[in-house]
Parts: structure tokens; C-alpha cells; sequence
């Protein structure tokens, strides 16, 4: 409990740092950068478990899986636990639909870092 309020803190501080970022830059943020200022690279890695799995992992896991990205838009807003094991992830509400889709597409592709 007390980590995972101590990664709630982390979450707000890296969030505004990116969000400035993102405020700041003249061109679309990549996929990449939208990870990053929606906190999901808090939990989550290119190429290693951290909190939750690795993106390349979970692009492995549902590669040739035509209808996953809805169901995995779906998964990131609400949440919940399951897929990898007993730890759930928090539910999303405040990113957009729009951002969410491209960083889901960001991870299905292997996330390349460009
Ligand atoms: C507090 C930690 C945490 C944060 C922040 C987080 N995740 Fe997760 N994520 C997890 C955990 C834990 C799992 C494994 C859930 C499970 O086993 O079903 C997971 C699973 C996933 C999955 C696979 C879901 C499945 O059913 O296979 C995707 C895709 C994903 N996360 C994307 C994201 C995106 C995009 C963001 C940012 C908007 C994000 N995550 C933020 C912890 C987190």
C-alpha cells in the first residue's frame, strides 16, 4: 500500500513534467512521448516487467489478434487484473480516446522508439 502510494506521487510529478513537455512542443507528441505523459511508463517498459508487463510482451502476446485493440483501449481505461497475473492496472479515465488509440497501436506494432 505504502509503494503504491508512493508510485501515486511519481505518477502526478512525472505526469506534469511531461505534460509541460508536451505543452511546449510545436509537433504532435509521438506515441512514445504520449506514454510517457499519461504515466504508463511508470508501469510499463519496451523490453522489461516493471510494475506490468513489457510492451514488447504483450505485443507478442496478441500478435495476428485482428480485434485486440478495442478490447485493450478498453482494458487501459477501466483497469483490472487478470491477464498477466494478480496485480491490476488502475483505471484511465482521463486519457483520450484518441491518445489512447495510438499508444495501444504504438504497443501492438513492438513499440519501435521512433
Ligand atoms: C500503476 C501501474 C500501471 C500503469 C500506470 C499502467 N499500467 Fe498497464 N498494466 C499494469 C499491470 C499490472 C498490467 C497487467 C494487468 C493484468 O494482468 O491483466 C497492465 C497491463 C497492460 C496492458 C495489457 C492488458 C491485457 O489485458 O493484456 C496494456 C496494453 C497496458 N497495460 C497499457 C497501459 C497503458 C497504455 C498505460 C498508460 C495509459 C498503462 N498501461 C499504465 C500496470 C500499469
Amino acid at each position: 500500500m505504502k509503494v503504491y502510494l508512493h508510485m501515486k506521487k511519481l505518477l502526478i510529478l512525472i505526469s506534469l513534467i511531461c505534460l509541460s513537455n508536451i505543452v511546449s512542443a510545436a509537433d504532435e507528441p509521438s506515441p512514445a512521448a504520449l506514454a510517457g505523459a499519461n504515466g504508463c511508463l511508470i508501469c510499463h517498459n519496451a523490453s522489461q516487467k516493471l510494475v506490468g508487463p513489457a510492451f514488447k510482451s504483450i505485443a507478442e502476446k496478441y500478435q495476428g489478434q485482428s480485434d485486440i485493440q478495442k478490447t485493450l483501449v478498453a482494458k487501459v481505461r477501466n483497469g483490472g487484473a487478470g491477464s498477466w497475473g494478480k496485480i491490476p492496472m488502475p483505471a484511465h479515465p482521463d486519457v483520450t480516446e484518441e491518445n489512447l488509440n495510438k499508444i495501444i497501436a504504438w504497443v501492438l506494432k513492438g513499440s519501435p522508439a521512433n
